[in-house]
């Protein structure tokens, strides 16, 4: 109750874009209400067949593994390039989440395996549904099932672990994501972008999930309305971190 309270008051400074990508208006018509349900079906399938081609490009011999978490939320990309503002990146028509992005921006940088840290039950893509989900998930401390687990995390030494700021902490999936394994004497490195509230407490969460790994203090925080024009940023992030 106390963290909802705090959360609450994060919150409501961020009121921020959360409404602007909101539900939609009562005066939509079923037609709309059709093209959005098109929309959604197409953002789904393009996530997961970036995710596959993701996965078939990873190496077999690296040491770093990049896991993500995402939720590119439905919104009208049409005519918008680059600086979204929201939770999506669009590029030359291709459209991700910020944290898918980041990702990729990652792993083009220093190389390493992408791992998208997906669920069974798919998140709903609408504002509303979505943000009512995943405060209720927090309320009972869900752990909502994984849809694949990561192969051979014996030959990572250093995981760099991206999720968005839900509610003041890391979405459920990644409680379960990091209680799925045994990351001792290895070494993780936070990744999230957010809509104002930065990390919250999450780094000390990963490491109480986590005692015996070592948890970076030099995670990479990036404000959802920075994302698609930080590309700069996170590359020279990435390089810095000497891996
Ligand atoms: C369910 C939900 C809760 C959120 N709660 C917060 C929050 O408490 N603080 C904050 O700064 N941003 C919050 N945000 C904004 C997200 O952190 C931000 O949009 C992020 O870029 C989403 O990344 P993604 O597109 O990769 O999923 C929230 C977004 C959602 C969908």
């Amino acid at each position: 109750m106390k963290k909802k309270t705090m959360i609450l008051l994060t919150v409501s400074a961020l009121t921020f874009g959360m409404t602007a990508c909101g539900a939609d208006s009562s005066e939509d018509t079923a037609d709309t209400a059709n093209t959005t349900e098109t929309v959604q079906e197409t953002v789904q399938e393009s996530s997961a067949e970036k995710a596959e081609s993701a996965r078939e490009e990873n190496t077999e011999s690296s040491n770093i593994l990049i896991a993500y978490f995402s939720v590119p939320e439905d919104i009208d990309t049409e005519g918008i390039d680059a600086d979204a503002g929201a939770s999506i990146v669009v590029k030359e028509g291709e459209v991700m989440g910020n944290l898918e992005y980041m990702s990729q921006v990652i792993q083009q940088t220093i190389g390493g395996d992408l791992f998208r840290i997906e669920t069974v039950q798919e998140y709903p893509l609408d504002h509303d549904p979505l943000v009512d989900q995943a405060a209720q998930e927090q309320d009972e401390n869900a752990r909502p099932q994984l849809l694949e687990t990561v192969e051979n995390i014996d030959q990572y030494d250093t995981i760099l672990l991206g999720y968005p700021n839900w509610w003041g902490d890391m979405p459920m999936p990644l409680y379960t994501f990091l209680e799925e394994y045994d990351f001792s004497g290895k070494t993780i490195i936070p990744f999230t972008a957010h809509g104002g509230s930065g990390f919250s407490n999450t780094v000390a969460t990963i490491q109480e999930l986590q005692p015996n790994a070592q948890v970076s203090d030099n995670g990479l925080s990036i404000s959802r309305n920075e994302v698609a024009n930080a590309e700069d940023e996170i590359r020279s992030w990435a390089e810095e971190l000497g891996l």
